[in-house]
């Protein structure tokens, strides 16, 4: 298709949580880019196959399959479907995620454990699965959706920011694991990103956080797809560990 910069011709990728919001931008970006999609999702049926007519009109052999991240055995069957049918998985994009607000205080165990179910180790199962065959075939791109909060913590997002900030040390040591066989694994840390998920802020917060952004506004999904895409590429073969902050220079490092 497109044989340009960050051409991802031939490529099959799975991206997580690509019904809506940033991973539907993410799955877009990489078809246009080339690649074939696999569109995962937990239970937007309808939303995931709008997703899926825009990237099938570049490309055609791209498909749904519905798996719930943090449950490593539907992974795992999911993942040797995918592996079945397309023969490898090349590019591992583990964006699924969800943000449940809560004050300290009021939080309870299993308010935790719901985060870090999806968020960690709904990364942790796809990598566990996809890598088998991405260190057999000796390529492979891996990258982890992890958010500014993550670096900065935020008031009421204690068990969003440790399930996030968890994410870093985890692609560090894949990436020092699978390196030698040819895998990276990096990490993009998003700012304020227009999606249903900062939709449910209150205009307050959100004036708030517009304050701390020297670019002053929010980002868009197109944004953090267009990160992705150079990651994933060849091009980006010589970056693993690493993280790219992609956040309007709310957080600079
Ligand atoms: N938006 C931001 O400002 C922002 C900033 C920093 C980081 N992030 C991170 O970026 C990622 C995407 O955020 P978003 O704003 O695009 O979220 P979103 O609009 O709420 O979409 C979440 C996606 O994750 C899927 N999902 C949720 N739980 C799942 C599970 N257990 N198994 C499989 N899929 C699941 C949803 O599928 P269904 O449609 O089927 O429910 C949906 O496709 C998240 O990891 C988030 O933490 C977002």
């Amino acid at each position: 298709m497109s044989a340009g910069f960050c051409s991802l011709d031939g490529k099959v990728a799975l991206v997580t949580g690509a019904s809506r919001g940033i991973g539907a931008s993410v799955a877009l970006g990489l078809a246009r880019a080339g690649a074939t999609l696999v569109i995962n999702y937990q239970s937007n049926k309808e939303k995931a196959q709008k997703v899926l007519e825009q990237v099938k009109e570049f490309s055609r052999e791209s498909f749904l399959c519905a798996f719930d991240v943090g449950n490593a055995e539907e992974v795992e069957k999911s993942v040797q479907e995918i592996v079945g049918k397309k023969e490898r998985i090349d590019i591992l994009v583990c964006n699924a995620g969800i943000a449940r607000d809560s004050l300290i205080p009021r939080s309870s165990p299993e308010h935790f454990e719901e985060v870090f179910r999806t968020n960690l180790m709904g990364t942790i199962n796809p990598v566990r699965s996809v890598s088998r065959s991405m260190m057999k075939n000796r390529y492979g791109r891996i990258l982890c959706m992890s958010s500014v909060v993550g670096e900065m913590g935020n008031k009421g997002q204690s068990a969003y920011a440790a399930s996030k900030s968890a994410l870093f040390g985890f692609c560090k040591s894949v990436a020092r694991e699978l390196a030698s066989r040819n895998v990276t694994c990096n990490v993009i840390a998003p700012g304020f990103i227009e999606t249903e998920m900062t939709g449910e802020l209150p205009e307050e917060a959100k004036k708030a956080y517009l304050e701390g952004i020297p670019l002053q506004r929010f980002g868009s999904g197109q944004e953090i797809a267009s990160a992705v895409q150079f990651l994933v590429s060849e091009e980006a073969g010589y970056i693993t560990g690493a993280t790219l902050d992609v956040n309007g220079g709310l957080l600079m490092r």
